[in-house]
């Protein structure tokens, strides 16, 4: 049996982009839903062109565009969605067309975060609602029987690590730095195009038919303390601590809000209520990235700090 035909919606976004890079290095037919408007865009024209060259074969249309989903759906068995986090609702038409086409064999929605029938953060949330929209999608998906795999790899490295978690900076701390809570609660970071090989290898792989994948890899489950000292380790120099307790943090989060508050919420999330980790895997509808794919190799958080230093 050949390698199934994927379609990535958002090749020309962050994420969307690394999916169709591995799809097309795990030799994959790979097609890409393009908007016209990202060809004005010298960044992702580029990031387009590159995937043209590589093999990949570029459809123009949208999500809004009923006959453009319709015409790329019929060319694949495999529709992967990356669209932003804002527009994850704007998969609804795409999902009813997957349905009425029966031919989908995989669809992997736009969750690629933590697990939103596991966070613990919309009380805090002041009517944004972060994870709701990806839970109705989620439900959609299941209700309309579509084969699906959802993939929560938890954090991007490129989300608050590149600060040591350090809401504000955009580079780790050298003298001073603040830890929420005790420090002790472990969080979930993955790179991005890791995240990506993991995704492509799920999609003929029978078991991750209707499951969700965990990514947890080892090295990259770390608590604040942990990251705080592996980069005293590396720059070799003990850092000022202060402390915020998890009451401050919720009153600072209260105090403003979506999307000002948003470093300080994923913090609140992954680094006080645990979301990441404090769920076993249920066999019943789950399954773990790096168990299943031993031979992935990825980016620890370690060899991600020493880019750092
Ligand atoms: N776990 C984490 O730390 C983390 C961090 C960030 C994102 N994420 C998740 O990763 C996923 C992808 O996010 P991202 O940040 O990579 O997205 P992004 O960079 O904003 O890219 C979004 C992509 O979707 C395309 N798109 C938007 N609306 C569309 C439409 N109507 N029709 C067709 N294409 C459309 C965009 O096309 P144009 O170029 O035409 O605009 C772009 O290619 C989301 O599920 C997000 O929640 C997770």
């Amino acid at each position: 049996m050949g390698k199934s035909k994927i379609l990535i919606i958002g090749a020309s976004g962050n994420l969307g982009f690394h999916l169709a890079e591995a799809s097309l290095k795990f030799d994959h037919p790979t097609f890409a839903l393009v908007r016209d408007s990202a060809f004005s865009d010298p960044i992702k024209a580029q990031k387009l062109h590159s995937l043209s060259h590589a093999g990949a074969t570029l459809l123009k249309g949208s999500l809004q565009d009923e006959a453009s989903i319709v015409e790329a759906v019929k060319l694949v068995d495999v529709v992967i969605s990356a669209v932003s986090a804002k527009q994850t609702l704007d998969q609804k038409l795409l999902i009813r067309v997957i349905k009425q086409s029966g031919s989908i064999k995989r669809f992997i929605p736009a969750e690629f975060g933590a697990d939103p029938t596991k966070v613990q953060i919309y009380d805090l949330e002041d009517g944004h609602n972060f994870y709701a929209p990806k839970l109705e999608i989620r439900q959609m998906v299941e209700a309309e029987g579509i084969p699906y795999t959802c993939i929560c790899c938890n954090f991007f490295m490129k989300i608050l690590l590149p600060s040591l978690v350090q809401p504000g900076l955009n580079a780790p701390p050298r003298d001073k730095v603040t830890i929420f809570g005790d420090g002790n609660t472990k969080g979930v970071f993955v790179k991005e195009n890791d995240v990506a090989a993991f995704t492509i290898s799920t999609v003929d792989d029978p078991r991750t038919l209707n499951k969700v994948l965990y990514l947890r890899p080892p090295g990259n489950v770390c608590s604040l303390n942990e990251l705080v000292e592996m980069w005293e380790t590396k720059i070799g120099k003990k850092l000022e601590k202060s402390h915020v307790s998890e009451e401050e943090l919720v009153k600072k989060i209260k105090g403003t809000s979506y999307p000002a508050n948003f470093e300080q919420l994923f913090i609140y999330s992954a680094f006080i209520k645990k979301d990441h980790t404090y769920f076993d895997i249920e066999s019943s509808n789950g399954v773990n990235g790096t168990e299943l794919y031993p031979q992935l190799k990825y980016t620890t958080v370690s060899e991600f700090l020493d880019t750092l230093v």
